[in-house]
């Protein structure tokens, strides 16, 4: 597709890659130990929450009441099939996916994820919300968040910006003051609401 994966083509075998990072902050796992946790996912924003939904179901003791509310725009949208699978059988979990417009076979829900969200209305009791997917959703998934009464503190996402350096030297990842290199990926909505609207 670019650059990169051209170049990583016409390497042989036997060739040597180099690697540096990986940099920028993770997922506070500490401080979600305890709580209910509300994952919130759409598209392939679901490939960074997934890896942290199976820590924490590695350690279910540690956490309370776990809400999964994924959606895509279609049912061929939904990634990791696999994994919605085995959380929807999981009887400790809240397991809720949603597609914007299902096809002819589709008996599941419909409706964008900040709506369904609504509809679900987990408790912000001693709760966190960890977001994850297109812009557009997660602009609007904070507003119901703070609907259900969940504090800027108590919403976490992800973010994805184009990078070039990944180091905090080029300034082209920025958000406000910050860089998603180097300042994220994982930010509180305290940290990032007064630029969401206007620059994500
Ligand atoms: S990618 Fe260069 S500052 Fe973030």
């Amino acid at each position: 597709m670019g650059r990169v994966t051209n170049a990583l083509h016409r390497l042989g075998t036997g060739a040597e890659i180099g690697f540096r990072g990986p940099y920028g902050n993770s997922f506070p796992l500490n401080r979600l130990q305890g709580k209910s946790l509300v994952f919130v996912g759409g598209g392939i924003g679901l490939a960074p929450l997934r890896s942290l939904i199976w820590n924490v179901l590695d350690n279910r003791d540690r956490y309370k009441n776990i809400d999964i509310i994924y959606g895509a725009r279609s049912p061929a949208d939904l990634c990791f099939r696999y994994d919605l699978d085995a959380w929807g059988k999981d009887k400790t979990i809240n397991m809720v996916t949603t597609v914007d417009k299902g096809d002819e076979n589709w008996t599941g829900r419909e409706g964008f994820v900040p709506q369904v969200l609504e509809q679900v209305a987990p408790s912000a009791s001693n709760a966190v919300a960890i977001v994850c997917g297109p812009p557009i959703m997660i602009r609007f998934t904070f507003p119901v968040l703070e609907k259900l009464g969940f504090a800027p503190e108590q919403m976490i996402t992800t973010l994805e910006k184009r990078m070039k350096c990944g180091i905090g030297k080029c300034g082209r990842c920025n958000i406000g003051n910050l860089y998603v290199c180097r300042d994220g990926p994982v930010f509180t909505y305290a940290q990032i609401k007064d630029f969401i609207s206007s620059e994500y």
